[in-house]
């Protein structure tokens, strides 16, 4: 046993029904924070991403495409790879559900939900979204354009009447509500939260759980007619990763999961079908899911026919990745809905990043490289001044972490930023330039307590940009091993030799 503490994170596993857009890049971008905070605070995480490869909708996609499921999957199984790691994702596992070991674990949970008295055969009939592959009642679906379509969403629907097997969702009324009851914190934000209670105080009907009019899915263990629906299949995708069936398997430690990352859209099939199905199989449900909002792009819903979802790669080639990072998280406190303005981008770049940031790593380490010879002064006992700073970058780890613990990236940076501008204030006001020649001491002194600063500022930038703060670490003369949080104890040996310091970020012109 390592003792660390285990994490398990995971984000939702997209349907290749098309190519990667901005809005799958921000909830992955959301997680893969999480994650990394996770890891430079000392847990042991397992990170989780992948693919939804079977169902209606993808069916439908590859045949409009021209092709069979299995090599549409896998080609575009290919570009949410290539996404992942373009937008630097730092995931443990990629699951595509079309794998044996996926295939394996669904029909393991089926067996058991079988077994357990939790399945009948029956008969469906009712409204279909393909596009949302969810089933309606009644009362959820109004006409529009001559067309029915469901209320939430706007997806069109079908009457579908079908063999069906069926899982006892309504026999879980009453223990989903009081799960919801003694795990507050296990739906966020409240918006989700209130949402998926009165759902379920309105009382749950039995869910169908198969198909028969279509092939591309899970067989049905024992009937051949059926496929699982496909969001049986979809969430069961985060056992898959860890071994089930196999609960001896090494990873399965790590359930269960401490956030789900969805959005908003999604978080019935998260907070209601599947913590009952796994507590109908006797697995402890997630510990949280939580629900972002959904962007906008200039204002515009993003949708295929307007053809603005935003490929990722077209944003970091222009600005970079770390500044699409930070721009996402910073711009729109996460769980609201929000736009994506390539204007607001810009500007808290140049702002934020290149401005407030750079330009205090900037001054500092020049004045070093000039007038230290290059080498880290020596550590000195802080007076009050240089306290007012260092308080301020010690107190950040555990302001940051607990805004993250919450999901509140927004108000991590915000924390983050308060510090950064203070050090910019403080080095106006402490002007380390003007000390050379009349307290050469103290201006060893400002430049120390700048450097502990930024390397505070830095280590706990790195999960938001992390390519940026290996390089400004890398100026700041920290070594890979003493990135941690913890190593924010050890000081940097006096002495050490500083590399010429180099421009963070790139500013961008406004387009006219
Ligand atoms: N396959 C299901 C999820 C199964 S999880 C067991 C699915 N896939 S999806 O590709 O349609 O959407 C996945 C996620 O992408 C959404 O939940 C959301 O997190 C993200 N987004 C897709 N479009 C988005 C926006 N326009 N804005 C923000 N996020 C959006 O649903």
């Amino acid at each position: 046993m390592s003792g660390q503490p285990l994490t398990y994170l995971t984000t939702p596993i997209y349907y290749l029904n098309g190519n990667p857009h901005i809005g799958h890049a921000y909830t992955s971008i959301a997680a893969d924070v999480l994650a990394r905070w996770k890891r430079v605070s000392g847990a042991e995480v397992f990170f989780l991403t992948g693919t939804d490869e079977h169902g209606q909708k993808v069916e439908r996609a590859a045949s409009e495409a021209g092709m069979a499921p299995e090599a549409f999957t896998d080609a575009l199984a290919g570009e949410f790879k290539a996404m992942a790691a373009d937008l630097g994702i730092s995931n443990d596992d990629f699951m595509r559900t079309t794998e044996e070991r996926h295939k394996r674990a669904c029909a393991a949970l089926w067996t058991r939900l079988a077994e357990g008295g939790h399945i009948y055969l029956g008969h469906y009939e009712g409204w279909y979204a393909i596009r949302d592959e969810a089933f309606y009642g009644p009362d959820e679906i109004e006409e529009r354009n001559g067309q029915r379509v469901a209320i939430a969403s706007g997806a069109p629907v079908e009457w579908t009447r079908e063999p069906s097997y069926f899982f006892r969702l309504s026999a879980w009324t009453d223990r989903l509500l009081a799960f919801y009851e003694s795990t507050p914190d296990f739906i966020a934000p409240s918006s989700s939260r209130s949402e998926v209670l009165s759902f379920v105080r309105a009382g749950l009907k039995d869910l169908s759980i198969s198909r028969t009019s279509f092939r591309w899915g899970v067989p049905v263990p024992g009937d051949a007619d059926h496929v699982m629906y496909v969001w049986l299949d979809a969430l069961t995708n985060y056992i898959t990763a860890l071994g089930y069936p196999d609960l001896d398997a090494p990873r399965w430690k790590f359930w269960p999961a401490d956030v789900h990352f969805v959005g908003k859209e999604i978080t019935r099939f998260h907070c209601v079908y599947w913590p009952a199905f796994l507590m109908a199989a006797d697995l402890p449900p997630p510990r949280r899911v939580f629900a972002n909002g959904w962007l906008t792009i200039e204002g515009e819903k993003m949708s295929k026919s307007l053809g603005n979802g935003i490929d990722p790669r077209v944003l970091i080639a222009e600005f970079g990745l770390d500044a699409l990072r930070y721009y996402l998280l910073r711009e729109v406190p996460f769980g609201n809905d929000g736009d994506f303005s390539r204007r607001a981008l810009i500007s808290r770049l140049n702002s934020e990043l290149a401005n407030d940031l750079g330009n205090l790593a900037q001054r500092s380490l020049s004045l070093i490289q000039r007038n230290c010879d290059g080498r880290l002064p020596d550590l000195t006992p802080p007076t009050d001044a240089d306290r007012e700073l260092l308080s301020a970058v010690e107190g950040l780890p555990s302001g940051v972490g607990d805004a993250l613990d919450r999901q509140a990236f927004g108000e991590a940076l915000e924390r983050i930023w308060v510090v950064v501008r203070l050090g910019n204030a403080w080095i106006d006001a402490q002007k380390p330039w003007s000390l050379k020649k009349t307290d050469p001491e103290r201006m060893s002194a400002v430049l120390r307590s700048l450097h502990t600063a930024l390397r505070g500022l830095a280590t706990v930038l790195q999960p938001f940009m992390p390519d940026t703060m290996a390089a400004m670490l890398d100026q700041l003369g920290v070594g890979q091993g003493d990135r941690s949080l913890a190593s924010l104890a050890t000081p940097v040996p006096d002495g050490t030799v500083l590399p010429a310091p180099t421009p963070l970020f790139r500013k961008v012109e406004v387009a006219a």
